[in-house]
This record gives C-alpha cells, sequence and structure tokens, in this order.
C-alpha cells in the first residue's frame, strides 16, 4: 500500500502537475493573455502593502533562486558545504530568507483580509493559492528548522530525483525514506505548480524586462483636470 502511495505522490503526480503547468500557462496565454497578471491592488490600499508584498518577493525569489541551483549544480553545492563554517553561512541565509517569505506572506494575508475594498477584490482561487504558499512556506520553514542541512542532503537525494522525473526515468528511491515533514513539501509544491497557471502566479511569467532598456516615455493629459 505505502509503496502504490510513494508511486502515486512522486511519479503520477508529478507528472500530471507538470503537464498541467505547460498545457494550460500556454494555453491560457493564448486565449486570455490579458489575465496574465497579478492585478495590482496598491491603488486601493499602499501603506501595509509595502511591507507586505515586498519583503515576500525579496524571500521568495531568493529561496527559489535557492532551490533552482542547488537542483543545477548540486555537486558545486556539495564542495561549497564540505567546510562546516560556508554550511552554516548557507543555511542561515537561507533560514532567514523562508523567514523573510513567512512574514511578508502573513502581512499579504492580513492585509487581504482586513481590508474592505482588497478583501471585495480577492478572489476564491487566491485565498487557496494563499493558503497554498502558507503551508508550503511554514513547512519549508519547518524543514529548515528540524530537518537541518537542507542543502547538502537536496543536493544528494532531491537533485537526483528532480532530474529523474526529468529524464522521464523515474527513481523515487532518492524520496521514500525521508521524513514526512519533507514528502509534504515536495507534494505540495508539485500541486502549486500544477495550480500555477489558473491563479494570478503568471506574472511570474511575464516580468517586463523591456522596461530596463526601452526610451523614457512622456505621458501627457490634455483636458478638464
Ligand atoms: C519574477 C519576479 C517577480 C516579479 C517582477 C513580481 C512582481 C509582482 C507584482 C508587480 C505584483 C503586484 C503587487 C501589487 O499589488 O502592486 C506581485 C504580486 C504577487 N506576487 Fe509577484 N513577482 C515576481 C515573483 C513572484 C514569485 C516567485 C511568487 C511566488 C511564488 C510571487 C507571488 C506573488 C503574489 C502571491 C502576489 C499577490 C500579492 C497581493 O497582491 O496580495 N511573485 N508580484
Amino acid at each position: 500500500m505505502n509503496h502504490f502511495l510513494d508511486q502515486f505522490m512522486f511519479v503520477a503526480l508529478p507528472y500530471v502537475c507538470l503537464f498541467t503547468f505547460f498545457l494550460m500557462t500556454i494555453y491560457r496565454y493564448q486565449m486570455q493573455s490579458f489575465s496574465y497578471s497579478s492585478l495590482s491592488s496598491q491603488f486601493l490600499e499602499n501603506k501595509h502593502h509595502f511591507w507586505a508584498v515586498v519583503p515576500f518577493h525579496y524571500g521568495i525569489l531568493v529561496v527559489a533562486a535557492g532551490h533552482f541551483i542547488a537542483f543545477l549544480i548540486p555537486r558545486t553545492i556539495l564542495l561549497w558545504n564540505a567546510h562546516p563554517l560556508r554550511l552554516y553561512v548557507l543555511e542561515v541565509s537561507a533560514l532567514a530568507f523562508g523567514l523573510l517569505t513567512l512574514v511578508g506572506l502573513i502581512g499579504i494575508v492580513v492585509r487581504r483580509f482586513s481590508n474592505t475594498k482588497i478583501r471585495y477584490v480577492t478572489t476564491y482561487t487566491d485565498w487557496i493559492l494563499f493558503a497554498m504558499l502558507m503551508l508550503q512556506t511554514i513547512s519549508g520553514v519547518g524543514v529548515a528548522l528540524f530537518h537541518p542541512w537542507g542543502s547538502s542532503w537536496f543536493a544528494s537525494n532531491l537533485s537526483p530525483y528532480l532530474w529523474s522525473i526529468v529524464i522521464l526515468n523515474p527513481d523515487i528511491s532518492f524520496v521514500v525514506a525521508l521524513p514526512f515533514l519533507v514528502k509534504f513539501h515536495i507534494v505540495l509544491a508539485f500541486l502549486t505548480i500544477g495550480f500555477f497557471p489558473f491563479t494570478r502566479l503568471v506574472h511570474v511569467l511575464v516580468i517586463p524586462n523591456p522596461y530596463l532598456w526601452r526610451k523614457p516615455q512622456v505621458v501627457r493629459w490634455y483636458g478638464r483636470r
């Protein structure tokens, strides 16, 4: 029974989620490209907004980049960690950015809940997404606290597992013996990837990079003030 459950959670579910992600992000981009955004609510409320959205983004971008780098160059991470001081620096920095993400996310949820105007423009999908991101961040911080040295065991176990998924030759032997909290964090990550195209998270794929090099533009308003 356990074997069947592991196969379902670490082979079938990841492929279903990844398939949904690729198919639906492309479909939504073609069919409703104007909805491809995280519609800003800054003009409805601006004070609390800064202290929630900004720390959240600094936190999540660093944490996400860290996961991606460990996935791409696991051996280099293991070499870096071979020296205990460097391992501590990496672990403490990762935890600090994880906590920053959590503080920002709590701010985002409290702001959306406590301000009537913002609550009005928050959809059911937003609430489900915030709940998923909250559980993902709490479980991530929990993993860092209760199962330390994640930067090393991610490189030795999770990176090979994720690569086995990418090359369509899934090998779950790397993950079956991991503690419950880590398994929960992996499964919720795949579920979030599957849910991604249906949410405001699609804005991650449409960063307005041309703003960095396009010519400045002057906007003039004619007519009555
Ligand atoms: C790739 C770089 C990213 C950029 C440039 C970016 C930009 C933005 C912008 C402009 C907003 C709207 C803020 C407003 O209300 O004015 C926003 C909101 C949001 N972003 Fe990002 N984002 C990025 C990455 C991410 C990532 C990786 C995540 C999470 C996995 C994320 C999650 C969110 C969420 C949940 C909101 C809604 C917050 C709210 O309005 O309550 N973003 N982002």
